[in-house]
């Protein structure tokens, strides 16, 4: 049998996902998930953001749990994990963090980002640590492949760093994992914005009705505001940026763009077919998803599974670092 390489990647739990994982991140997921051996976990050490939400989060794993199998992750191929019943991530997280010079930290530019996003509340320290975390998820299983959102680039560079410097300094443990970012880096939201994020409430999610899509594409802002019959600028309407990412009929998207810049096409046209583009995509998905909801078992049995068996590979890793930093104490009598 030969030996898959690894991938190791994960979200956060606090809520349902949406069309910009589906293209940044879980569409590469799809794709690589019987080629690689996966690690999918679901980040609850990652979210001391919500630390005054618990049921926010622990709805959130199972809704990330049942979106996983909705867009057709297998878990019989692949091992979905949760975070914190690893408690070797802690563990490892507190010997990187010995590795980890402050100010890398301190210039990692996500987090500088998010940071700022705190406002004048108090930032945790968790939060601060949580790129050392995350470090410590990808390391665990030694894992070769991150596919991941744009946002998340930063944290895979501080992880080959840190690789980098652990196995010069003591023992070759961990390869140096490479990113993979999906074929729509960042999409935008809804109103336009520069991200599609639950935060800011400008998302599209995977288990939304055939309704909730119709209404939320038509109140999508689609550029600046022209008569009927104006010609546009493709460029400053984002609903050509939809039609790139997810309408797979690419001649027609290209003459309508054409038209548009020319003979003018109504935003309705642009909405109506998205819509309909959305409705083709999203359905099956929907049925699985109904299908998962109506046994639950099975999604609490594959998350079961999945970090059973991410514990066992954890602790491997552990006896491998351990014997490397030379702190297997009570092996010497
Ligand atoms: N921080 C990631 C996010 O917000 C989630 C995450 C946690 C992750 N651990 C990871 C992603 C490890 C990739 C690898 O989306």
């Amino acid at each position: 049998m030969t030996v898959r390489k690894r991938i190791l990647t994960g979200v956060r739990p606090t809520g349902p996902l949406h069309l910009g994982h589906y293209a940044g991140a879980l569409e590469n997921w799809l794709r690589l998930q019987r080629q690689y051996e996966c690690f999918f976990l679901i980040a609850d050490y990652q979210v001391s953001d919500y630390a005054d939400d618990i049921t926010r989060v622990r709805d959130a794993v199972w809704e990330v749990a049942l979106d996983w199998l909705a867009v057709g992750l297998d878990p019989e191929e692949s091992h979905f994990v949760i975070e914190s019943l690893v408690p070797e991530h802690a563990e490892l997280t507190t010997w990187l963090s010995w590795f980890l010079p402050l100010g890398m930290l301190q210039r990692n530019p996500t987090l500088k980002a998010e940071m700022d996003d705190f406002g004048k509340k108090s930032v945790p320290v968790a939060f601060f640590t949580y790129p050392v975390m995350q470090v410590a998820n990808i390391l665990m299983p030694r894992a070769n492949l991150v596919p991941v959102g744009e946002d998340q680039l930063p944290h895979v560079e501080l992880t080959r760093e840190v690789a980098r410097r652990f196995n010069r300094q003591f023992k070759e443990v961990f390869p140096e994992p490479e990113a993979l970012v999906g074929r729509v880096p960042r999409l935008l939201g809804l109103d336009g914005n520069a991200k599609m994020s639950k935060s800011r409430g400008n998302t599209i999610d995977l288990k939304d009705s055939a309704e909730t899509v119709a209404r939320k594409v038509r109140g999508m802002y689609a550029g600046p505001p022209r008569d009927a019959g104006e010609p546009g600028r493709v460029e400053e309407n984002p609903l050509f940026l939809y039609l790139d990412a997810f309408d797979p009929d690419h001649a027609e998207v290209a003459s309508l763009k054409e038209s548009y810049e020319t003979a003018g096409v109504g935003n309705k046209v642009l909405k109506d077919r998205l819509t309909s583009v959305l409705e083709t995509m999203l359905d099956p998905v929907r049925e699985r998803r109904a299908h998962y909801e109506a046994n639950m078992r099975l999604v609490c049995e594959a998350l079961e599974h999945g970090t059973s068996h991410a514990r066992a590979v954890a602790r491997e890793t552990m006896v491998l670092v351990r014997d490397a930093l030379d702190l297997d104490y009570l092996a010497k009598y």
